[in-house]
C-alpha cells in the first residue's frame, strides 16, 4: 500500500483533532512527516506531542519538499483560498478545513484552477463519516422513500466567551461568519446530501449569544428543487447542546436527534427509519442491510481521500459541494440582510458573488 507523505499546515485545535482522529489512526496509509505553523512555541508543541519529525514556519517551504504528496491546510479560514491555490500550482494534493473560501468568486477560482493541475483537493466534511448517516444516505438514494415532503433541521449548539478568546473567531474579516459559517454548515452539508440542491431561501439572522460580529443565530426556510420544503435552525446558545435531523419522505420518515457530546456526531447511530406502512419495512431493511462504513469522521474521509489519490480516483467529496454550501450561506446572508427570498443558483452576475457579507 503506498503510504502519502503529508503536512499539517496551522498547528491549532483541528490539526490536533485530525491527527489523533484521522492520520494516527491510519499509519498504514499515511506518514505526516512535517508540521507548519508560524508561531514556533505551538510549533515545536505540536511536533513534540505527535512524534513529528519535519517542523518549518514557512508554507513556502513545504510546497517545495519534493517528498511531500499532499497538505492539509488547518489554518483560519482567510487563509484556505490562497493555500489551496499555492499548493495546486507547486502540484500538491490538499486536504482544506471548512469554510473552504470567503467567496463564490474565490471558490470558483479554485474549480478553474484545479483544472489545470495535476494535483487535486478535497474539502473536508468530515461529519459525514460514520455508519448512521451513510446508511441513512444509501437509503434516500435507493429511491425507496418516494416524495420528500418537508426536512427540520436543528443545529442547536453551545459556545460563550472561552471560545472566542482565539483572536480570529468572531470577526468577518477572519472568521467569514458565524454560526452559519463555522458550525451548521457540517450540519447543512448532511442535510443536502440528503434532501438534494436548494431552490429558494427565505431567511432572519441575529446576534444575540455573545459579543462579536458574526451571527450566532439564524433560521431559514427553503424550497428544494425537488418541490420540497425544509426549515433550518442554528443557535451557539443552547443550555444542552443537540442536533436534530428529520426527513419525511412518501413512502418513511427518518430522524436523528444527538446530545451533548453527540450533537457534532449526527453520522453515527441511531436514526430511526419509520416506515409509512408496516410492509414497507422488508424493502427498507434489504436497502440497508450489510451496509459498511468507511470509518468514523476523519479517519474515514482520510481513507477516502488516501484511495482516491492512489486509485486515481474521484473525490467522494467535491468541490462543487463545498461550492453548495458556500452557495446556501450566501443565500441565506443575502435574504436575511435584504428581506427578499433569494434564488438558487448565484452566479458571477449576483451582488454577493464577491462575498456574503454586505461590507465586501
Ligand atoms: N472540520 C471541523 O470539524 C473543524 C473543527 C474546528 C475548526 N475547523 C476549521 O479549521 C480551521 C482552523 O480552526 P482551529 O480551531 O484549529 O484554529 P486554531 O486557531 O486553533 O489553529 C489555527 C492555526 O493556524 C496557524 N496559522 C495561521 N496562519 C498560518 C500560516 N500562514 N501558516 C501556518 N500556520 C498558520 C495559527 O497560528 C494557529 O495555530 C478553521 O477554518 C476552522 O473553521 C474545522
Amino acid at each position: 500500500m503506498l503510504k502519502l507523505k503529508i503536512a499539517i499546515v496551522g498547528c491549532g485545535w483541528v490539526a490536533g483533532n485530525q491527527f489523533e482522529n484521522g492520520f494516527a489512526l491510519l499509519r498504514d496509509l499515511f506518514d505526516v512527516a512535517v508540521c507548519c505553523e508560524i508561531d514556533p512555541v505551538r510549533l515545536d508543541a505540536f511536533a513534540g506531542k505527535y512524534g513529528i519529525a519535519g517542523r518549518t514556519t514557512s508554507y513556502a517551504d513545504v510546497l517545495a519538499m519534493p517528498d511531500i504528496d499532499a497538505v492539509s491546510i488547518c489554518t483560519p479560514p482567510s487563509e484556505h483560498h490562497s493555500m489551496v491555490r499555492a499548493a495546486l500550482a507547486a502540484g500538491k494534493h490538499a486536504l482544506c478545513e471548512k469554510p473552504f473560501t470567503s467567496s463564490l468568486e474565490l471558490m470558483d477560482d479554485v474549480i478553474a484552477v484545479q483544472k489545470t493541475s495535476k494535483a487535486r483537493v478535497m474539502p473536508i466534511f468530515q461529519y459525514r463519516y460514520g455508519p448512521g448517516f451513510e446508511r441513512v444516505r444509501a437509503l434516500v438514494r435507493s429511491g425507496l422513500g418516494g416524495k420528500l415532503y418537508v426536512s427540520s433541521i436543528e443545529t442547536a449548539w453551545l459556545r460563550g466567551a472561552a471560545y472566542y478568546q482565539v483572536p480570529w473567531r468572531g470577526k468577518f474579516a477572519t472568521e467569514l461568519g458565524g454560526v452559519l459559517v463555522t458550525q451548521s454548515i457540517h450540519i447543512h452539508d448532511l442535510f443536502m446530501c440528503l434532501a438534494g440542491p436548494v431552490a429558494k431561501v427565505a431567511a432572519f439572522k441575529a446576534t444575540r449569544v455573545n459579543p462579536i460580529e458574526v451571527e450566532d443565530c439564524a433560521v431559514a426556510s427553503l424550497q428544494m428543487k425537488d418541490g420540497s420544503l425544509a426549515s433550518l435552525t442554528a443557535t451557539l446558545g443552547s443550555a444542552r447542546p443537540s442536533t436534530r435531523m428529520r426527513f419525511c419522505f412518501e413512502n418513511f420518515t427518518i430522524e436523528r436527534h444527538c446530545f451533548d457530546l453527540e450533537a457534532p456526531k449526527p453520522a453515527l447511530e441511531p436514526w430511526t427509519i419509520v416506515p409509512m406502512r408496516p410492509e414497507l419495512q422488508r424493502d427498507i431493511d434489504a436497502a440497508t442491510a450489510g451496509f459498511e462504513t468507511n470509518g468514523l469522521f476523519f479517519a474515514g474521509q482520510f481513507r477516502s481521500f488516501h484511495r482516491s489519490v492512489t486509485g486515481d480516483r474521484p473525490f467522494d467529496i467535491t468541490l462543487e459541494e463545498a461550492r453548495r454550501a458556500l452557495e446556501l450561506i450566501t443565500a441565506i446572508y443575502s435574504a436575511a440582510e435584504s428581506g427578499q427570498s433569494e434564488s438558487l443558483p448565484i452566479d458571477s452576475r449576483h451582488p454577493r458573488y464577491k462575498g456574503w457579507h454586505s461590507d465586501r
